[in-house]
């Protein structure tokens, strides 16, 4: 028996292949492109399209355990093969699903909380490395330009993601359940900023941009109007469940979630 690893290639999904190996489990990663891959040795890396179920048959023989992403494509669209991915699972035998959920139920979720499967949710809301994002204006400019620069919001490392994610595949339990996944704290942008001032030494600069001009940066960057409407709402007006500090990567992996200045610490040359 295996556990098949979706978005293996990704920020979440390479800790849990991660997790996984630590664990002493075999692991199977899904990718559009294995030749692109780069995954350690043991790693079974299959080719396959999370929109295309054709593709997925061979994936699931042999699978206790699927991390499994909710969207579908390089610009973050909701996945609408669902009902197919439950059907296939089902009938490979697979015992249980990750999901890695942006908030918004859509047709994986209904599609698996209406399989026999057994299913967990685990919702991060922004990861710690998406601060890696400013590095070349933190690097040439000593700026950075965002919007809703004071609105806090529960950042986590995605190596806690993919921790949680490990453990609920191995351990079970679970069942049902949704999961926020925060750090410690909830920060706000220019807090943020502030934090990797401070690990490199040099004050940074934040301006603040109007929600049109974000609007308009993230068109020219080529987002749908999908995902710019995502990224105000998160960002504008996050859920309770970014705000509101979780205690889920500690009770599941038995130890307290790192820190942004941890991983700011961990990530400053980047900055410098
Ligand atoms: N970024 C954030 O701050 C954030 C916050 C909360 C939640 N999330 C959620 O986390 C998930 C991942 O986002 P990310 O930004 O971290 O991206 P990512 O995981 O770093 O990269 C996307 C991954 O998805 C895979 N993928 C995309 N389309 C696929 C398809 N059609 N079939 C198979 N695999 C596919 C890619 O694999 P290949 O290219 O190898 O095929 C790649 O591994 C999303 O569901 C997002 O909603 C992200």
């Amino acid at each position: 028996m295996t556990f098949l690893v979706t978005g293996a290639t990704g920020k979440v999904g390479r800790h849990v292949v991660e997790h996984l190996l630590r664990a002493g489990q075999p692991v199977r990663a899904l990718t559009r492109d294995p030749a692109r891959a780069a995954l350690p040795a043991p790693v079974d890396v299959v080719r396959g399209d999370l929109t295309a179920p054709e593709t997925l048959a061979a994936a699931f023989d042999g699978v206790v355990g699927v991390h499994l992403l909710t969207m579908g494509g390089d610009d973050y669209a909701t996945l609408r093969t669902g009902p197919e991915l439950a059907e296939l699972m089902g009938k490979a035998g697979v015992q249980r699903v990750t999901l890695l959920w942006n908030g918004q139920v859509g047709p994986v979720e209904e599609a698996f909380a209406h399989s026999s499967l057994e299913w967990t949710r685990l919702q991060p809301v922004d990861f710690m490395s998406n601060a890696l994002g400013w590095a070349p204006a933190i690097r040439a400019e000593g700026e950075v330009r965002e919007p809703f620069a004071d609105v806090p919001g529960g950042i986590v490392d995605e190596a806690d993601v993919g921790a949680v994610s490990a453990r609920v595949l191995v351990d079970g339990g679970h069942v049902g359940r949704t999961y926020a996944l925060t750090g410690p704290q909830a920060l706000s942008q220019r807090q943020r900023l502030d934090t990797i001032a401070q690990a490199i030494g040099r004050p940074l600069r934040l301006t603040e941009l109007t929600e049109r001009q974000a609007r308009d940066r993230w068109r020219q960057a080529g987002h749908s109007e999908e995902l710019i409407e995502l990224l105000v709402a998160w960002q504008s007006n996050p859920p309770s469940e970014s705000t509101t500090i979780s205690p889920a990567v500690r009770e599941i992996t038995g130890r307290a979630p790192r820190s942004f200045a941890d991983w700011v610490a961990a990530h400053a040359d980047r900055f410098r």
